[in-house]
């Protein structure tokens, strides 16, 4: 709502972006398990951008599918909408775990993110940033230069249990071996993740949450993505760049990024009207994936505005017939 006892209720953009991430969930679940995630992101995208027209907003693609010339849709400047208000920054990521559709593995999401322009971070040429988040009860304990193991003393201590008791989500890539040994010695639990840490990171934040840190070197258009959805679910999510070569370091630093400083949850996504949307693909701990049951099709969407603060779970029916016969060629995409 705008300012003021007065203010009359307005749009929230959020409940017209629902279908939008209903619309690649549906496209790209034709390909679960299938092992070709190829085409089950390029379902996703060519649906997200056909259901993104019906909105009517002034909006640029800021986190997308890549350059123009490597992204012929939701490509990093694109303009979308019709032009008129709201102007917004647009972070998408049409298929969250393009492998975990692909190999039928849990917590591939759609996901779409929209804020006012200017108010979300450019990663730049970095494509990693090392990551830590966690629920609001544990938010001011997180520090990226404070030893691991020292961290999750703190984090029992704060949860009134021990360090056996604490879990780490962690994706199991060769570059954190030395964080997984830490984590291990200081007798924590792990779960580790093959792919998807922006639905890690809404579990980690999650209420009653199974996982108590996500920790590790990310992609950063993931970072920008969860942290606008933190601006609604509270918690924190901490992030600095993470070169991998000394090429994107020299980058990064003709660019004018600062390569030691550590940017918050509001760094990375600073607007006061933060729209979020994610519908699940295939199962997983946040979302239910779609799944289909006869006539009928069926998704489990989070939407979240930053600005009331509001966290719906929408959980949609959609009849396969009516959405064949209305989406017309090539319809049988969507279920
Ligand atoms: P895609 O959906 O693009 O395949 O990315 C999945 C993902 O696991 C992200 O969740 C994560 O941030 C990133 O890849 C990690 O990158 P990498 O696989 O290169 O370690």
């Amino acid at each position: 709502m705008a300012e003021g006892s007065q203010a009359k209720p307005d749009r929230n953009l959020a409940l017209e972006l629902v279908r939008v991430t209903e619309a690649a969930a549906l496209a790209s679940a034709r390909w679960v398990g299938r092992g070709d995630k190829i085409a089950a992101d390029g379902a996703a995208v060519d649906a997200m951008r056909l259901v993104l027209d019906s909105v009517s907003m002034d909006g640029t693609v800021v986190i997308g599918e890549g350059e123009k010339d490597e992204a012929p849709m939701l490509y990093n400047g694109e303009r979308i909408g019709d032009g008129t208000p709201p102007v917004v920054d647009i972070a998408v990521d049409p298929l969250e775990g393009t492998r975990l559709c692909a190999l039928g593995m849990p917590s591939a999401i759609a996901v779409i993110a929209l804020a006012e322009r200017g108010s979300m971070f450019d990663p730049g040429p970095c494509v990693y940033m090392e990551k830590m988040a966690g629920g609001e009860e544990i938010a001011d304990l997180l520090d990226l230069d404070r030893p691991l193991p020292e961290t999750l003393k703190l984090i029992a201590e704060r949860k009134g249990g021990s360090v056996g008791d604490v879990t780490v989500v962690m994706l199991d890539r060769p570059r954190h071996e030395d964080a997984i040994r830490e984590v291990r010695e200081a007798g924590a639990r792990i779960r580790l993740i093959t792919d998807g840490d922006v639905s890690a990171a809404l579990l980690a934040v999650s209420e009653r949450s199974p996982v108590d840190l996500l920790w590790g070197i990310g992609g950063t258009p993931e970072g920008v993505i969860s942290a606008a959805a933190l601006k609604s679910m509270g918690g924190q999510l901490l992030g600095r760049l993470w070169p991998r070569n000394d090429d994107e370091r020299q980058a990064a630093l003709d660019a004018g990024y600062d390569l030691t400083r550590v940017l918050t949850a509001n760094d990375l996504c600073g607007g006061e009207d933060v729209f979020f949307s994610a519908t699940g693909v295939t199962d997983g701990d946040v979302l239910e994936g779609v799944r289909y049951r006869g006539s009928g099709v069926t998704t489990e969407s989070l939407v979240m505005r930053s600005r009331s603060g509001t966290v719906r779970r929408v959980h949609a029916r959609h009849d396969r017939a009516k959405l064949r016969a209305i989406l017309g060629a090539g319809a049988e995409r969507y279920g």
